[in-house]
């Protein structure tokens, strides 16, 4: 995109009434995201995937993030189908798992030891951070093999995932906004859904902002949002995808587009009517 300096309306005037034409225009970096979430391949909306895919192949954005819950009950069907639409978007990809990708509980082994094997081809970019020429994607784990509550769904932040956030901000380049990815909101949203009871997850959205995090990206709850988070260090921007399943909650599937320019993020969210 290009920063035009010198809008038509404020033109300056010479001497003799002809307008002075803008002087110069600079290139300013941007990046445009597609932040989808929650396709839940074995509960998916073949419509919805198809109109997405549509877009992704006609605007072609920057990256898409994916914030987890790849599939329903973490198959092998069910992830080579994940797998298969993933590479047939043909962009630069964050992928960060979600609760429905671990191994289910009948499979402990492998819940424990190799608990993304089932990625196939996509296990080791699983949590990697993803540059762009406006922001630096930077994964955040909340998900977890094992947490002592018996809802083993819920969210949690542990020191060591913190720690690595918080590297992979600093060593992020000094024109790129920091993004974090992730899959449980860090904060319960008012008026959402349900409490999400993310442990860990307040202290580290203060962590976060004081670290110069500009936004965190979730899903997990199905539903859109994008509110403001207070912290003692400054606001930190927290925005949910929906979904692209048929596990709908209040609103119809849809995903972010998200452009970062100079810091700045703006953010649509696209629905399919
Ligand atoms: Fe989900
Ligand atoms: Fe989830």
């Amino acid at each position: 995109m290009f920063l035009q300096i010198g809008k038509e309306d404020s033109w300056l005037v010479a001497a003799g009434g002809t307008p002075v034409p803008p002087l110069l225009c600079v290139a300013m970096p941007t990046a445009r995201l597609f932040h989808v979430s929650d396709l839940h391949f074995g509960r998916e909306d073949p419509a919805a995937l198809d109109w997405f895919a549509g877009l992704v192949r006609n605007e072609r954005p920057d990256a898409v993030v994916i914030t987890g819950d790849f599939t329903f009950r973490a198959t092998k069907p069910e992830f080579a189908a994940a797998i298969a639409y993933l590479e047939r978007l043909d962009v630069p990809l964050s992928l960060e798992p979600g609760n429905h990708d671990l191994p289910y509980y009948n499979d402990p082994l492998r819940r424990l030891f190799r608990p993304y094997r089932r990625f196939a081809k996509f296990e080791g970019r699983i949590e990697q951070p993803l540059t762009l020429s406006a922001a630096a994607i930077v994964p955040l784990k909340t998900v977890s093999r094992f947490q002592w509550r018996v809802n083993q769904s819920l969210g949690v932040v542990r020191p060591a995932s913190l720690a690595a956030a918080m590297e992979r901000i600093a060593a992020a380049p000094k024109n790129c906004a920091p993004i974090v990815a992730c899959h449980h909101p860090l904060a319960d949203i008012p008026d959402m859904a349900e409490p999400q009871h993310t442990r860990g997850g307040k202290a580290a959205l203060a962590a976060l902002a004081a670290a110069g995090a500009k936004a965190v990206l979730t899903g997990h709850i199905h539903d859109p949002f994008d509110r403001m988070w207070e912290t003692a260090a400054g606001p930190i921007r927290l925005i949910g995808a929906g979904t692209l399943s048929e596990r709908l909650r209040s609103s119809r599937p849809s995903f972010n587009e998200i452009s970062v320019e100079e810091g700045r993020i703006e953010n649509r969210v696209r629905t399919l009517t």
